[in-house]
């Protein structure tokens, strides 16, 4: 069935969610070496219905805007991107994305959507602040979000624990104006 296009950019577009991604979240989700850069979501097993809730609940919250990213030439859903925790009254946000198709990473598909989803806050949302937050080995996630102008703002020390190592959790943060600049 032909995706539902909301945005499109370059080699990728924004389409809307739809139920038969469940599958393939299912299918990535279960491994450790992608879980390892998501925070809590380490060493999991996840089930399928776990995602059919989450769907449900992120279909519901409108102050979460999530798409899934798109690669127009394969034809082919590689994960998602979300604005989430938006909050109107202090206009501000936090970000997350992940490409789970491991053979999409590094063809500049994430640093892609990262400049759509800007635009999309910048021109729709208009909101002052978006936030995200990475585990320091993550070191592809770091390059890619200050080549978009995060700006480091805050450190956890070793909040996360991988491989026998403590990490620090590094926050970073992005303002209107560094955009319009
Ligand atoms: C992080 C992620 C979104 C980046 O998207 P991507 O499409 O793979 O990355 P891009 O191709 O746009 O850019 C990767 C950049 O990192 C660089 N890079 C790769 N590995 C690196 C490393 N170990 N150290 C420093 N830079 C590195 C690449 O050279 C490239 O830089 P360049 O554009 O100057 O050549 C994607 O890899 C992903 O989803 N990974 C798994 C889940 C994840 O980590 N999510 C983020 C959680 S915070």
């Amino acid at each position: 069935m032909e995706r539902i296009k909301i945005l499109e950019w370059k080699n990728i577009s924004f389409v809307v969610p739809e139920k038969q991604d469940i599958e393939l979240w299912y299918k990535w989700i279960n491994d450790f070496e992608t879980q390892s850069y998501l925070g809590s979501m380490y060493g999991n097993i996840i089930f399928k219905e776990d995602e059919e809730e989450y769907y449900e609940i992120v279909r519901k919250d409108k102050t979460n805007k999530l798409f899934m990213i798109y690669v127009n030439d394969d034809k082919k859903v590689i994960w998602n991107i979300n604005l989430f925790k938006l909050d109107f009254f202090n206009r501000k946000a936090e970000l997350w994305v992940a490409i789970f198709d491991k053979n999409s990473r590094e063809k500049w598909y994430g640093t892609e959507s990262i400049k759509l989803i800007l635009k999309y806050w910048f021109e729709v949302l208009w909101l002052n602040k978006i936030n995200l937050r990475f585990i320091e080995f993550n070191k592809r996630a770091q390059k890619v979000y200050e080549k978009v102008w995060f700006k480091e703002c805050w450190r956890l020390k070793q909040e996360s624990f991988r491989n026998w190592k403590f990490y620090d959790d590094i926050y970073m943060e992005i303002f209107a104006r560094d955009f319009l600049s």
